[in-house]
């Protein structure tokens, strides 16, 4: 009666590594539980998340290193996974939500989230690729576009392509405030983007900053963000709360794959109550004022309610 905060499976959004090819369900090593999946396979997924009232699924494209290159050209490909993919599941389970996540790292030889000039990710060049990839998943039949190279100025650039392309209706998901760090290790195991030289450090945040985290929101907005994104979650719960208590748009918090693999690692011990702790998990993220939360235990967690 007196409880302030439920959390709901359609608060959840799934996250899907997928690949070219069929009836594929490679497991990833670092992340147990989770899967690289064929647009067959991630379809099935997305029936069975439908039907525990898990309404939404973000894809992540992963595709072979002989297909990568400078400029991340397979991020635009009309018959890559991720566009291949929507379309699936757009006819299987046509109310599911769909969100693609636009990003060069999954596509290019460097892995680095962006184009680069003389050995450094170049901000402005990279806006038109990411311009392209969206309109590619937009005319693919995605719901959501969310943008997570943390660029700046993309999400005004990403709108207008969407709107003189007539997806004026298309929202914005974006990686608003997306920090720095060693907490996407087992993603760039399961997504095979790993930079091959240097790190994020130039386009994503400094963990060390809240502040700076407001200022990035706020671009966002006056971009026209439709829905902003923070992450890490549970590395982030002070900055979800100084967004909540400033902004009125719809709050999202991305609870990362080290977040994950650490409740999983520590469960296989049975160092923790794995059950327990992953509602306590997702119960503190949206405490802190998200709405929506992206997150492997998804599925788990849906299937116990
Ligand atoms: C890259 C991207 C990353 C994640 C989502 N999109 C990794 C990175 O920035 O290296 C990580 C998500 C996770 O760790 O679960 N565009």
């Amino acid at each position: 009666m007196t409880r302030e905060t439920e959390v709901h499976p359609s608060d959840l959004i799934v996250p899907l590594f997928v690949e070219n090819g069929e009836n594929i369900r490679t497991p990833i090593a670092s992340m147990p539980g989770q899967f690289r999946l064929s647009p067959d396979t991630a379809m099935q997924e997305a029936r069975e998340l439908w039907n525990l009232g898990v309404l939404s699924v973000i894809l992540f494209g992963v595709v072979p290193n002989d297909q990568k290159d400078a400029v991340a050209t397979a991020s635009y490909d009309d018959f890559g996974p991720v566009a291949q993919t929507i379309r699936a599941i757009k006819t299987a389970v046509p109310e599911m939500c769909v969100v693609a996540d636009v990003c060069a790292c999954e596509y290019s030889d460097h892995a680095h989230c962006g184009i680069i000039h003389n050995g450094e990710v170049h901000n402005d060049a990279t806006l038109e690729l990411l311009g392209r990839a969206s309109l590619c998943y937009a005319k693919a039949g995605a719901d959501i576009i969310a943008p997570s190279d943390m660029m700046d100025g993309r999400v005004a650039h990403i709108r207008q392509a969407l709107d003189e392309n007539e997806y004026s209706n298309l929202p914005i998901m974006s990686y608003a405030a997306k920090f720095a760090g060693a907490f996407y290790g087992p993603f760039r195991d399961a997504a095979d983007n790993t930079p091959s030289f240097g790190d994020r450090r130039s386009y994503q945040m400094d963990i060390a900053n809240r502040r700076e985290a407001q200022r990035e929101v706020q671009a966002d907005i006056e971009e026209g963000a439709d829905i902003i994104l923070i992450k890490p979650a549970l590395f982030c719960l002070d900055i979800i709360r100084e967004t909540r208590d400033r902004c009125d748009l719809p709050i999202c918090a991305y609870n990362v794959s080290s977040e994950y693999s650490m409740i999983k690692a520590a469960g296989e011990r049975v160092w923790i109550n794995e059950e327990q702790l992953i509602g306590e998990t997702l119960t503190s993220i949206k405490r802190a004022g998200a709405d929506l939360i992206i997150t492997y235990h998804a599925k788990e967690w849906a299937q116990r309610q």
